[in-house]
């Protein structure tokens, strides 16, 4: 198993907020490099902002600022919000960012002096949504399908990366390496993709004329370009790391996963490792790909104001049960549809109905029948045994899951030993054993594997609920316990302590009423 793993989010485009889309892929980043740490592994995050580009010079000149003002704020309010809302990234790296300049016009130099690039003329249509020349497929009634927008006809000399040359070799790794672009159905595409591309010559056009766009890393080789800002964009990844000759590099690249929503795709799964090939690197380990969220059935847009701003989200709900909601209703890969209600529903039904139910009544009874400390048990009996069970098989279960990118299956593993440990509750019925004679030793079992079973579910759930696994934790009596956890060892059954004061506290997730809203009473 690898010791390392390092993760990446796309970084985001400095004309916007931050917003439920944007909000996804960082959390579910987050979530895989605290899996990954709690496995042991040394895991590093990278975010960050992409901030050339014509997008920003829109922006700037429609509030007559600079497009460095608009970068900075934007860049700020990315970070700001990430902080707030607990998202613990080793680096927030903005591609104005000296290394990150520096990086690119290396990179440039190499693709150029290994004769990559090529000079020439090239008339095509141009999205500014999409930063990009697009083909007809991306096309639909003459308008870009992801922007709604006419691309621009453009013809101008600039500077292209063949990339054209390599997929036949890039076909092949694809082919080889049936779980480098996952789920499945996006290697589909990208294969598809690259027959339509080689038809076309796979040229890409990695310069513009500084008469057009001077917001950008200059091209080393004529001061009369800049570079083309997914070029720049993507050796992100790279500088982040500290590439060509930090500590950490080599191993950090070989253990390389990006998560990238669909929109994304073609950037990264046919530019990147292209440009990658260029310099003598490896493709990343993973390209993980998501779906899309819609937000109440309609696609999330600045006119609709949908959004979904992840600190009202916050505001409103608390971000835990925010980011629970999402990690665990979209299923990895496939499209989402975010609704206030199904976010309630999700809420009441998992977090305050079953793993806060479980909490309270489990330490209330811990507090009448027990003293308040969690008790030592009798020999397990049956019942036990397959809470035991479920608690080991669980631990495996989730280390499958989350090695796929499949958060919402390896919440569903956890939540089953949550639920189990429920009906076990209901079966055992501490409260009208404790009034029998000689029933003392069945209600101190059945409260011992109680707290056994929460401290393991806050273990497990810790990289998706940090604050909730870790109060859960406080009440059973082992504050602290995260900080030196690590899997499997921590989730193994019995590590417990006999005797820690339990505190029973306020619900950990109250109940929400439903909206009526005009619409729902209709
Ligand atoms: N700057 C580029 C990425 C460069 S990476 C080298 C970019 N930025 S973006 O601000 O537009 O953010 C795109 C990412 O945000 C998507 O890939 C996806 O991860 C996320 N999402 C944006 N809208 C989304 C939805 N409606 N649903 C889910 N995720 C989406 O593209």
């Amino acid at each position: 198993m690898s010791k390392i793993f390092y993760i990446t989010t796309p970084i985001y485009y400095v004309n916007a907020e931050p917003h439920l889309g944007h909000t996804y892929t960082t959390v579910l980043a987050d979530t895989l490099a605290r899996y990954h740490a709690l496995a042991g592994e040394s895991s590093f995050f990278l975010t960050g902002s992409d901030e050339h580009g014509e997008k920003v010079l829109e922006v700037a000149a429609e509030r007559q600022q600079t497009p460095q003002q608009v970068a900075d704020y934007y860049a700020n309010t990315f970070r700001e919000t990430w902080d707030a809302v607990g998202i613990r990234y080793d680096r927030f790296i903005r591609t104005t960012d000296a290394d990150h300049q520096a990086v690119v016009q290396s990179v440039l130099q190499a693709v150029y002096d290994a004769g990559h690039i090529e000079f020439q003329e090239y008339e095509g249509l141009y999205c500014v949504g999409c930063e990009r020349f697009l083909t007809d497929r991306d096309l639909e009634n003459g308008l870009c399908t992801d922007h709604e927008r006419a691309p621009e006809k453009r013809a101008e000399s600039n500077y292209f990366f063949k990339m054209g040359r390599q997929f036949s070799w890039l076909t092949e790794y694809i082919d080889a390496h049936p779980d480098f672009i996952r789920p499945e159905r996006y290697r589909n595409e990208v294969l598809s993709m690259l027959k339509e591309e080689s038809g076309l010559g796979g040229d890409l056009c990695i310069s513009r004329p500084k008469t057009r766009l001077d917001w950008g890393i200059e091209l080393p080789f004529d001061e009369n370009y800049v570079c083309y800002v997914w070029f720049d964009a993507l050796i992100n990844y790279l500088t982040g790391i500290g590439y060509p000759d930090g500590d950490d590099f080599t191993a950090l690249w070989a253990a390389a996963e990006h998560v990238v929503g669909k929109d994304i795709l073609k950037p990264h799964a046919i530019f990147w490792p292209c440009m990658l090939r260029a310099i003598g690197l490896d493709p990343p380990r993973h390209l993980n790909v998501h779906g899309y969220w819609n937000v109440e059935g309609r696609k999330i847009s600045k006119s609709l104001g949908n959004m979904i701003s992840p600190l009202a989200m916050k505001e409103k709900f608390g971000f835990e049960a925010f980011r629970y909601y999402l990690l665990r209703d979209m299923s990895f890969g496939v499209d989402s549809n975010f609704t206030q209600d199904s976010l309630i529903l999700r809420i009441n039904a998992d977090l305050a109905n079953n793993l806060g139910n479980l909490v309270s009544r489990s330490l209330n009874m811990v507090k009448r029948f027990a003293g308040g400390s969690v008790p030592e048990p009798g020999p397990p009996g049956d019942l036990e045994k397959e809470i035991i069970e479920t608690a080991n098989r669980i631990v495996n279960e989730v280390d499958r899951e989350m090695r796929a990118t499949r958060p919402q299956r390896a919440l569903e593993s956890i939540f089953s030993l949550v639920d189990a440990t429920n009906r076990y509750l209901e079966r055992r019925e501490p409260w009208k054993v404790a009034k029998q004679e000689g029933g003392d030793e069945s209600v101190r079992t059945t409260l011992y594997t109680c707290c056994e079973a929460l401290r393991i579910s806050a273990v497990m759930l810790s990289p998706f609920l940090p604050e909730t696994a870790a109060e859960i934790l406080v009440r059973i009596g082992h504050p602290g316990e995260l900080d030196a956890a690590r899997l499997p060892g921590s989730a193994q059954w019995g590590g417990i302590q006999v005797g820690a004061t339990t505190e029973k506290g306020e619900p950990l997730f109250p109940r929400i009423e439903l909206e009526t809203t005009e619409e729902t009473k209709k």
